[in-house]
């Protein structure tokens, strides 16, 4: 289990995370929130990539700052741009750099799976938007970590992929893999969310079952559209 206490973040005068408190635990958490709501800086804080100004990160009770390296690998961060994590010749050696690491197997199962197998060599920065996020969402799980963190992982994803993203969610969750997905897509968030986290200028603004997405006044006060809203 991954729990932040009281965790703050400042970047300079910044105060982009304020004394938030949770868990993640199995199953799928949905952080949602507007643009610059602090879901960015709350994952990377969560992995260990950012340090809080104040407050702590625990991993299964320990604070994730006194564990070293070595639990880099329990990780896996997509970031909200997937190409800042490309950095293979070919799409096959990107996908392959976490297992051959680790010296583990499965990169050709995961690219099959998320339908990438074809671009395996290609250059990564000859890849469309969309099948940039399949990559570097392929090269998270290739080395199967344990919490799984994806900073917006549905922006830049055709229907196709995006019902393919939901599935590979389920089974993570099957797994029983930490997941956290960053989002202000309230329909995606729908589909798979087991929690929610609802964050406004780096606070906690509501926690807790995927009916918080089925109330617009609380949706529409942080910032993000809530399902279905009519046109009008
Ligand atoms: N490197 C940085 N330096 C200074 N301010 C930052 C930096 N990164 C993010 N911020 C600020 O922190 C706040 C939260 O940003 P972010 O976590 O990226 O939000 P979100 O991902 O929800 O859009 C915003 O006000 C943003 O402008
Ligand atoms: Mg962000």
């Amino acid at each position: 289990m991954l729990q932040l206490v009281d965790v703050s973040l400042k970047y300079g005068r910044v105060l982009a995370l304020k004394e938030v408190t949770l868990e993640f635990r199995e199953g799928i958490t949905v952080v949602l929130g507007a643009n610059g709501s602090g879901k960015t800086t709350l994952l990377l804080t969560s992995a260990g990539l950012l340090r809080p100004t104040s407050g702590k990160v625990l991993l299964d009770g320990k604070d994730l700052f006194s564990l070293g390296r070595k639990v880099r690998k329990e990780f896996g961060l997509l970031f909200q741009n997937p190409r800042d994590q490309l950095i293979g010749q070919t799409v096959y050696e990107d996908v392959s750099l976490g297992p051959r690491q680790l010296g583990i197997d499965g990169v050709e199962e995961v690219m099959r799976r998320l339908g990438i197998w074809e671009l395996r060599d290609r250059s990564p920065l000859q890849l469309s938007q969309g099948q940039a996020s399949l990559v570097a969402l392929a090269g998270v799980l290739s080395y199967n970590p344990n919490y799984v963190l994806l900073d917006e992982p549905s922006s830049s994803l055709d229907y196709r992929s995006l019902n393919l993203l939901v599935d590979v969610l389920a089974e993570l969750k099957g797994r029983g893999k930490v997941v956290v997905v960053a989002t202000q897509d309230t329909e995606f968030a729908s589909w798979v969310a087991d929690r929610v986290v609802l964050l406004d200028e780096g606070k906690v603004k509501g926690m807790g079952d995927p009916s918080l997405l089925e109330d617009p006044d609380l949706l529409v006060s942080v910032g993000v559209r809530p399902r279905c809203l009519d046109r009008r």
